[in-house]
């Protein structure tokens, strides 16, 4: 039976959820684990996507870095749920509170870069991406061999509203 999936934002009693679906993908060295510190901490950062039955299966997160620069992190389709689109529109979620935020450019460190090259991201070279690097990335156990993918998009116009606004 095809489901319905809401997509929306985070809220406190999601965490532990969140970091379930996390954790589960970390194991398989997929992502960065995040602490349930870090989760509370950041959790205006976050969209989940839920059941009718209110379980959530997908997470994502819009994280600000510099003045008009984004990123897009710990995102999660529960394994089951897969390449049926539900990743996509945790991406086209965070997009939209780009233009509430006036970020005009995201970026994502990635294994995936298939999913994100066909959202519309770009390949780029991780050193147009210093802040990321000065804040993070040197306190990675990995840097500076990492393994990641950069991938980068700038984030398309707000489409136009009914009364033209
Ligand atoms: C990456 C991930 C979120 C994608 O979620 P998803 O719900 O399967 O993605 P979607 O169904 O929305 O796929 C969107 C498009 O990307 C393609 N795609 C998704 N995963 C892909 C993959 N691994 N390889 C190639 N193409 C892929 C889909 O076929 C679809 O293509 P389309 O344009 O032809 O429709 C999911 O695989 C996941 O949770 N992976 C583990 C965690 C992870 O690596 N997260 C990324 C951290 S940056």
């Amino acid at each position: 039976m095809e489901q319905n999936y809401l997509v929306r934002k985070a809220h406190l009693d999601d965490v532990k959820a969140m970091h379930g679906l996390l954790l589960t993908c970390a194991r398989k060295g997929l992502l960065l684990p995040r602490a349930l510190i870090y989760l509370y901490g950041h959790i205006r950062n976050f969209f989940v996507a839920e059941t009718s039955e209110g379980e959530i299966v997908a997470c994502c997160a819009l994280a600000p870095v510099w003045e008009d620069l984004g990123e897009i992190c710990s995102l999660v389709v529960r394994d089951d749920l897969r390449r049926q689109g539900l990743g996509r529109r945790m991406v086209t979620a965070c997009l939209g509170e780009c233009h509430a935020l006036h970020l005009k450019k995201i970026f994502a460190l990635t294994y995936q870069e298939a999913f994100f090259t066909r959202s519309g991201f770009r390949v780029v070279d991780k050193s147009v991406l210093p802040q990321k690097i000065w804040a993070d990335c040197v306190h990675c156990a990995k840097y500076p061999d990492c393994d990641e993918t950069a991938v980068f998009l700038d984030v398309p116009d707000a489409p136009a509203t009914a009364t033209g606004k």
